[in-house]
This record gives C-alpha cells, structure tokens and sequence, in this order.
C-alpha cells in the first residue's frame, strides 16, 4: 500500500461531515402531526452517523477544481439521502433482512416495514428536488445533476445492481458479472457524487475534466465495494455499525466468493494505484489522493 496522510484524509471527511450534516438537519427539522412518525423515522437514519462518503466526494471534488461549497452542498445532501434511503431498504426483511445499521436497530425494526419503506420513498424522491432547486447554479446544471443523480440511483445504476445482488443469491455469477454487481450498486452513486462535484464546479458531464474523474471514481467505487465484502467477513459489528457475516447468511456472490481477503485487497490497491495516477497533473489533488487512499485502507 501506498504511504499517505492519513489524518488529511479524516479531516477532509470530518469537514464534510459537520457541513453536511447541519444542512440535513435544516431539510429535516422535527416534524409534528399526523405524518411525525415518518419524519422521525427519516433523521433517525439520516442523522444517525454514517461516514458521509458520498457527501465528501461532492464537496472535494467542488473545492479541488475551483468551485464553492455552497453550490455543491445541496448536492452532498441528495446523495447522502439517495444513500441512506438506498440502506434503510437495503435492511428490509425481503432484502438483507439485517437488524443492525450505523450502530443501531435498523429502521424497520424501531418503525415497522411500513414506514421504513415510506422513509426509504421520501429520501429518494426528496433528494430530486433539493438537487432541481439548488439556488446556486444554473437552471441547465440543475437539469443536468437530477440526470445524473436519478440515472444513478435508478434501474440502469444502484436499482440495477440490487436486482443482480438479488440474481447472485441463486445463481452463480462469473467474476465480470460480479464487477458488474458492484459498479451498479455502489459504484454508480459514487460515480454520481464526482460528476455533481463536478457540476457544482461548472463542469458538465461531457467536460474533458469530468470525464477523467469519472474514470477515477469508478475504480474508488469498485474499491469502495470490495473493501466492504472483505470487512464482511473480518471485522466486528462494534467496527463496522452494523451485521457482519450477513453476506454470507445471505448466500451472497461477493468478492469473498473468487479472493480470499488478502487476494482483494491486492486486487483493491490496484485499482486504488490506477485511480490516483489519474490525479496526476490535476491541481489540488492531493487531498483527493489522500482520500482514494483512505477508502482502501478504511477499517469501517
Ligand atoms: C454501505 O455504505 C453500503 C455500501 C454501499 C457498501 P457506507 O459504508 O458508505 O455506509 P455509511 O453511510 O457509512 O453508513
Ligand atoms: C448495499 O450493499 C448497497 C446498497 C445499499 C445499494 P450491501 O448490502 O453490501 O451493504 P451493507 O453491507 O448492507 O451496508
Ligand atoms: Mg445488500
Ligand atoms: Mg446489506
Ligand atoms: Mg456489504
């Protein structure tokens, strides 16, 4: 593995994370009346920690390439609701039927199916107008990011993928159909998260400079998939916040199914190495080096 600074890499997060999380506090104060309990349900995932990935990515890419944070902060918001909402029905007894998230009850086991599925269908659509309504960036850019961020989540992206996680419990995937698998469900929005990072910055998807970070984030998140199934199997609840060994309950097609833990993670640094020699030459970077590094690293 390569050297790298590490605490640059947490801070990075950590400053993402504070931003981010005052804002989602601003899109999701305390509901009251007749429909409290589905705002509850809501902050209770939205709120409850989460590494905030997705949200870095957006910010970071913003900042390293000239822009404002204002007008990637909406954008951070969407993603890391697409996400949680993604995770919340991702839990549900029909999928990985999990009882442990961010360290505590998934939400269906606190607030019932019912309104965890409701919860999981306000995030996602929410995430859509907080992007169209962005006050910060043009009308065309606002277009552009529910583009990219409903093809992401949806059936051609991270919907696609949970369909072929759902196929590789019963079927045996060959290791292309596997890539596949994890390009959709968790590359696909971390692929997003750089574009609008991107856009937010006033470079759009067909920009040269869009097009090369996209090829970087398609390799940190295929890493960023791969590390999760090695930590599947190595790690604790107490370190990750949530089930362990689910994967294997589950009869899950994983990376764990063609490496051994050690074989991925070499497999991973590849990956990681040819992600970061595309930063070559790009200013700012390093920050970003710094970050692609810590994703493969990651102990949670
Ligand atoms: C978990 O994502 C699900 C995957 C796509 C691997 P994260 O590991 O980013 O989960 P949080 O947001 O930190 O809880
Ligand atoms: C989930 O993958 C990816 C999405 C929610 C789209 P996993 O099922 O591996 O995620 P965890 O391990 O439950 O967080
Ligand atoms: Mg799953
Ligand atoms: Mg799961
Ligand atoms: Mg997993």
């Amino acid at each position: 593995m390569i050297e790298y600074n590490k605490e640059s890499a947490l801070a990075v997060i950590a400053e993402a994370k504070e931003t981010v999380e005052r804002e989602l506090e601003k899109i999701y104060p305390e509901g009251e009346g007749t429909a409290a309990s589905l705002y509850e349900a809501i902050r209770y995932s939205l709120l409850s920690g989460g590494k905030r990935i997705r949200a870095t990515l957006v910010l970071e890419t913003c900042r390293m390439l000239g822009g404002q944070t204002e007008a990637a902060l909406p954008f951070a918001c969407a993603v890391e609701m697409v996400h949680t909402y993604s995770l919340i029905h991702d839990d549900l007894p029909c999928m990985d039927d999990d009882d442990m998230r961010r360290g505590r009850p998934t939400n269906h086991k606190v607030y019932g199916e019912a309104t965890a599925i409701l919860a999981g269908d306000g995030l996602l659509t929410d995430a859509f107008s907080v992007s169209a309504m962005n006050p910060y960036v043009s009308g065309d850019c606002a277009a552009t990011a529910v583009a990219i961020l409903s093809g992401a989540a949806g059936s051609f992206g991270m919907v696609k993928g949970q369909a072929v996680d759902l196929y590789g419990e019963s079927h045996e995937l060959t290791e292309s159909e596997l890539v596949e698998l994890h390009m959709g469900k968790t590359g696909a929005m971390i692929c997003a998260s750089v574009q609008l990072g991107c856009l937010a910055a006033g470079y759009m998807p067909n920009d040269e400079i869009t097009e090369k970070l996209t090829l970087f984030a398609r390799n940190i998140g295929l890493v960023f998939q791969i590390v999760d199934d090695i930590l599947d199997v190595t790690s604790t609840s107490e370190m990750l916040g949530k089930t362990v060994g689910s994967d294997k309950d589950n009869n899950k097609t994983t990376f764990m199914s063609f490496f051994t833990p050690e074989s991925a993670m070499t497999y991973a640094e590849k990956l990681t190495e040819e992600a970061i020699a595309l930063m070559d030459g790009i200013k700012g970077s390093e920050r970003m080096v710094d970050l692609a590094l810590y994703l493969c690293d990651r102990k949670n």
